[in-house]
């Protein structure tokens, strides 16, 4: 969840550090610092607790030299203070360490290390690594062995970037498990290295990740790789298309507002030159089972977290009536600790846009260590570790980057590639084919326009954001396809303008939750004309009978539903598979507009990450 970022070569790295934690800045923002080594052995380390901001406000001039690494924290072990922020260093200095992952043995080794007469300064799990490589230094081990050493020793999942001060020509990473990447980005005469790919952009699109269980010695003009077992892995960059004017924000206040406006473009990304009308069918390269493969399955299973599993919750409805295969959407946290039956007749699915999600890459590896599986990963991330679990089997969402701590984009393209691969599913099988594929392709291919028309309503939705900014709960309710999105637009109310709110299959609403309406409490309904309609509706006018506010969505010129709502939102006209891309806008919306009336930081969300590489 913690930024990580690192430069060796000739220009000042104080500079290059900065400006990577600002492009890191989304992923852990409770505090950051920097280490910066000079060629003659001279250490500047800088750390404070807060916002970015306050790291900068407190370097008055830029430390000196070319080599350095910088951290952007989000607190695991150990209060948000200037101490526990990294970088950590061992007693004598000799060792300078960034981190992220969670060091599950730490209490074993921080009495190890007392035992050894080193006592940590910090509360965190962390600082143990640069006291343990410190004791290995002072027992003689030059630092390759003893970095070697402590990978061997450190528990869980971990990231590390080290700095040797005797030696400040080069760098160290390792990646262990699935604490979130690390990814070596390769300049000219400099190396950089990054928790992940947009802080290397403005330097390079040359880039090659550590792979589980490697570990590198960086330096501007020789750079090796090794597993932890000695074997040297070869050094084979690949060039990544992110575009890196697309990190910028633009002319917008934040970036989940410019993702959620470049969604209808993010969406003909993502379907380009799969889904096809002429003759009618899809393409996924990328998805590496044969058509034999796809006929011999009987089940899917779609796992993720998040906004990611409410894509896979739509995803569940798009297999059964496009592929025509039973599925199942689980959480992958609860997934990967029990123990289902699973066999090579189910395909499991991860959503995952950063593609390092902890807990769907541990549900991903359970499935090929235990069951064999075939799997597919829906990723924003080439080269991410879930596409390694996956076996390269992907669909990439080619969204380009997703700043927005709030997943708005990648949902939409989620939904998107479950569709096209509900498909061609559906296809192979058989179950699709002529004007019934004809149909589906036709209606998905409608997605994006119909997302840019609904996009027309923002101010709606402002109004919404600005009439309930004082409320204390919502209530998001739908049905059928419309659930996973009652679901969503409530995560995203909770997580950016954090009003209590909860998304609800309208039916269960009357099994409890209808005890918690009345005149304060704000119903978001979504509506649109499906098959589930009338029982939607019967839903409102239950609501309404208690008091409740009605903020209807609903299908432009429904005149029945905008006379009875309080608030009535359209949306075009739609198949009813397509309707949650057209939903998605409102509950994005609202959410976004009652977090800016309520002043809340929308794009770093207090207590949040990106990318959650902790369980
Ligand atoms: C969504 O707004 C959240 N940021 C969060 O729920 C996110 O979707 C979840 O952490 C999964 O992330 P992933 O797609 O990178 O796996």
């Amino acid at each position: 969840m913690c930024g990580i970022i690192g430069y060796v070569g000739k220009q000042a790295a104080g500079p290059i550090v900065l400006e990577g934690l600002q492009r890191l800045n989304y992923r852990g923002y409770d505090s950051s610092g920097l280490a910066v080594l000079d060629h003659d052995g001279a250490l500047a380390v800088m750390k404070r607790a807060g916002k970015l901001a306050e790291l900068e406000a407190s370097l008055t001039t830029p430390p000196a030299g070319r080599t350095g690494i910088g951290h952007t924290r989000w607190a695991t072990h150990g209060a948000v203070s200037d101490g526990n922020a990294h970088p950590h260093l061992s007693s004598d200095g000799a060792a300078i360490v960034v981190h992220n992952g969670i060091v599950e043995n730490y209490r074993a080794l921080r009495e190890r290390l007392a035992a050894a007469g080193v006592e940590c300064r910090s509360e965190t799990d962390s600082e143990v690594i640069p006291q343990l490589i410190g004791l290995y230094l002072r027992e003689g081990h030059d630092f390759d062995e003893a970095f070697r050493r402590v990978l061997g020793e450190i528990e869980g999942g971990n990231a590390v970037v080290a700095m040797e001060r005797r030696r400040p020509e080069r760098l160290y990473a390792a990646r262990l498990g699935n604490a979130g990447g690390i990814v070596l980005g390769v300049g000219g005469d400099e190396m950089f290295v990054a928790s992940d790919v947009p802080a290397l952009l403005p330097h390079t699109t040359l880039v090659q990740p550590l792979a589980n269980g490697q570990w590198a010695r960086i330096g501007a003009a020789e750079t090796t790789i090794r597993d932890l077992d000695g074997a040297e892995v070869a050094l084979a960059p690949q060039r990544v298309s992110m575009d890196p004017v697309a990190v910028a924000k633009g002319p917008y206040t934040h970036f989940m507002q410019k993702e959620i406006m470049e969604q209808p473009r993010a969406l003909s990304d993502c379907i380009r030159g799969r889904a096809h009308v002429n003759p009618a069918g899809v393409s996924l390269e990328d998805v590496r089972l044969s058509d034999d493969q796809l006929r011999s399955l009987r089940r899917v299973l779609i796992v993720g977290m998040g906004t990611s599993m409410h894509a896979g919750m739509v995803g569940r409805y798009y297999m059964e009536s496009l592929a025509g295969l039973p599925t199942d959407c689980d959480n992958a946290s609860e997934f990967r600790y029990r123990a289902p039956l699973l066999g090579p007749e189910t395909l499991v699915v991860a959503v995952t846009q950063s593609g390092e999600t902890v807990d769907t890459l541990g549900a991903m590896a359970q499935v090929r260590d235990h069951w064999g599986a075939p799997r597919v990963a829906i990723t924003n991330v080439e080269e991410s570790e879930a596409t390694r679990l996956a076996a390269g089997s992907a669909i990439y969402l080619r969204c380009g980057p997703e700043i927005g701590v709030a997943s708005t984009k990648t949902f939409m393209a989620s939904m998107a590639a479950l569709y096209v691969l509900a498909c061609r599913i559906g296809a192979a099988r058989g179950h699709l084919r002529g004007a019934t594929l004809e149909r589906a392709i036709d209606a998905l291919l409608t997605a994006p326009g119909i997302v840019d028309r609904t996009l027309a309503q923002a101010e709606i939705c402002r109004e919404v954001g600005r009439v309930c900014q004082d409320v204390e709960h919502m209530l998001y309710l739908g049905r059928g396809l419309q659930y996973p999105l009652a679901m969503e637009g409530a995560l995203k109310c909770k997580e950016i303008s954090y009003i209590h709110a909860e998304g609800y299959p309208a039916g269960e609403m009357k099994h409890g939750p209808i005890a918690l309406i009345d005149r304060s409490m704000p119903v978001v309904a979504l509506a649109p004309r499906d098959p589930l309609y009338d029982k939607m509706w019967s839903n409102i006018q239950q609501v309404q009978a208690r008091d409740a506010t009605v903020i209807a969505v609903g299908t432009e010129g429904d005149a029945e539903l905008e006379a009875a709502a309080d608030v009535f939102i359209p949306i075009p006209a739609c198949d009813p598979l397509i309707a949650p891309f057209a939903t998605a806008i409102p509950a994005q919306l609202i959410a976004y507009y009652l977090a800016t009336a309520r002043g809340a930081d929308v794009d770093q969300p207090r207590h949040l990450a990106k990318t959650v590489t902790v369980e």
